[in-house]
């Protein structure tokens, strides 16, 4: 990715949009598969795996540590794992670039091995908080040499020579932070216990079983889960199918629903109810989304999604809905600009901890396209109308789901939209100019 030019690009109301499509892999798994098999004694095959910016920095970062990665074809790696705590310690900084996830996750699995490494990114990823992953991590016996004002990028770690097992109460729903401490979990004696109050995404979970690992969760409170996982396991290579990514899919899908006439499959779209909250809340605003067939793919729950132009009615979308749609609110935004009456979305202060402040970016990007928007609180409050303006030039802040929304906001709208910049797409979406063009939109 060149960040030092900017690459402007705008979409214009054509056709409808129609045909087939298969997104990318998913984002999430991606990283997941290439760091637990990092974690293995020998040799796993991902297939699928997702060729983003971000997922390839977590590979990049893999090799400074020592694993030997081999790209076979297109999205199918070879991983020969080193095995837990046995990183090396790399040469130069472990640079993320955009990725909170790669740099999160990769902090837990250092965090159990003895070896120092530095951890950066790009001014995004420099601003967002790292110490809620490093105060658990420090608990655990990992020690921070250096790092920037809060806790922030660039920062050293020296993993824990000797891991301390611990109970950790989340005090954020976050799948990277109970990721973390799960994988730094793995060079503990004993259990590793992370309770969330509200379930946030369980790939960790799930891939860690899939790898051998000894992991039990179990329902706590309303909307809470309780994770325990044995330490030290004897953790077994195998191979693991990236499903497409649902929060890809959310962008052509919310084009298809908002861009009159339009008929669109999305295939093998992965329905882990974890991550589906999008689905639900525009099924409740009148969307139709036709669920084809479903099948299991590697160990997630994939379907092929039918979606057809829909007359939309704003909703309330609970807080308590915010952890299985938080990457999804600026596309979800998009499509209440299109519906009748007021959506509501509450309870997205995480949203302003993203690659960029997601939730004044949406509201702007909404905003200067002639939607009536506020902000109150932690709320998102967006006025609808099936017209929509557009016409205006969106700031995207180094942020790709920004860049999407946008996008497909300007499929639909009155006037053109134009984004500042579209280089951040790939970090995690690649060729999603080109598949949109295939399905008919005007993106130029
Ligand atoms: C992710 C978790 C979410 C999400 C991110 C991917 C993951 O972040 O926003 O895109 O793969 O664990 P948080 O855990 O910070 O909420």
């Amino acid at each position: 990715m060149n960040t030092a030019v900017s690459t402007p690009l705008t979409a214009r109301r054509g056709g409808p949009v129609q045909g087939r499509a298969r997104v990318p892999g998913d984002k999430s798994i991606s990283h997941r598969a290439l760091i637990l098999a990092s974690l293995t004694v020998g040799e796993s095959t991902v297939a699928g795996l997702l060729e983003g910016e971000d997922v390839l920095r977590t590979a990049e970062a893999m090799r400074a540590l020592g694993v030997r990665l081999e790209r076979g074809g297109d999205g199918v790696w070879r991983v020969h794992g080193v095995g837990i705590g046995g990183f090396a310690a790399p040469i130069g900084p472990l640079d993320f670039g955009n990725s909170g996830t790669g740099c999160r996750l990769a902090l837990g699995a250092v965090a159990g091995c003895p070896v120092t490494a530095t951890f950066d990114g790009d001014a995004s990823l420099r601003q967002r908080p790292m110490r809620r992953v490093l105060d658990p991590l420090e608990r655990m016996g990992a020690r921070v040499m250096d790092c920037a004002e809060g806790g922030r990028l660039p920062l050293t770690l020296q993993g824990a020579r000797d891991c301390v097992p611990i109970v950790y109460e989340s005090p954020v729903p976050s799948a990277q932070l109970k990721s973390a401490v799960l994988l730094a979990g793995l060079a503990a004696p004993g259990e590793t216990t992370v309770i969330e109050t509200q379930a946030s995404r369980d790939h960790t979970e799930r891939m860690l079983k899939h790898f051998g690992a000894k992991i039990v969760s179990r329902v706590h409170g309303e909307h809470g889960r309780r994770i325990t996982l044995q330490g030290q396991p004897e953790l077994t290579p195998a191979n693991v199918v990236v499903p497409a990514d649902p929060s890809s899919a959310a962008f052509p899908l919310v084009a298809a629903l908002i861009v009159p006439g339009s008929d669109l499959v999305l295939e093998a779209v992965m329905t882990n109810p974890l991550r589906t909250g999008l689905y639900a809340t525009l099924r409740e605003m009148g969307a139709k989304i036709e669920t084809l067939a479903t099948r299991d793919d590697g160990g997630e729950e994939v379907a092929d999604l039918r979606v057809t132009a829909s007359a939309l009615k704003g909703v309330d979308v609970p807080a308590e809905r915010a952890p299985a749609m938080i990457d999804e609110y600026p596309v979800l935004a998009v499509a209440a600009s299109f519906a009748e009456g007021v959506t509501r979305m509450r309870g997205l202060q995480e949203l302003r901890v993203k690659e960029s402040d997601r939730l004044e970016a949406t509201a702007a990007m909404l905003r200067t396209n002639g939607v009536t928007v506020e902000v109150e609180g932690d709320d998102l409050i967006v006025h609808g109308k099936p017209s929509v303006a557009g016409g205006g030039d969106v700031a995207t802040h180094m942020d790709h789901r920004i860049a999407m929304a946008a996008l497909v906001m300007g499929l639909a709208a009155d006037n053109p939209v134009r984004i500042d910049d579209s280089a951040f797409i790939v970090t995690s979406f690649p060729g999603f100019v080109e598949l949109m063009r295939l399905l008919g939109c005007d993106l130029a």
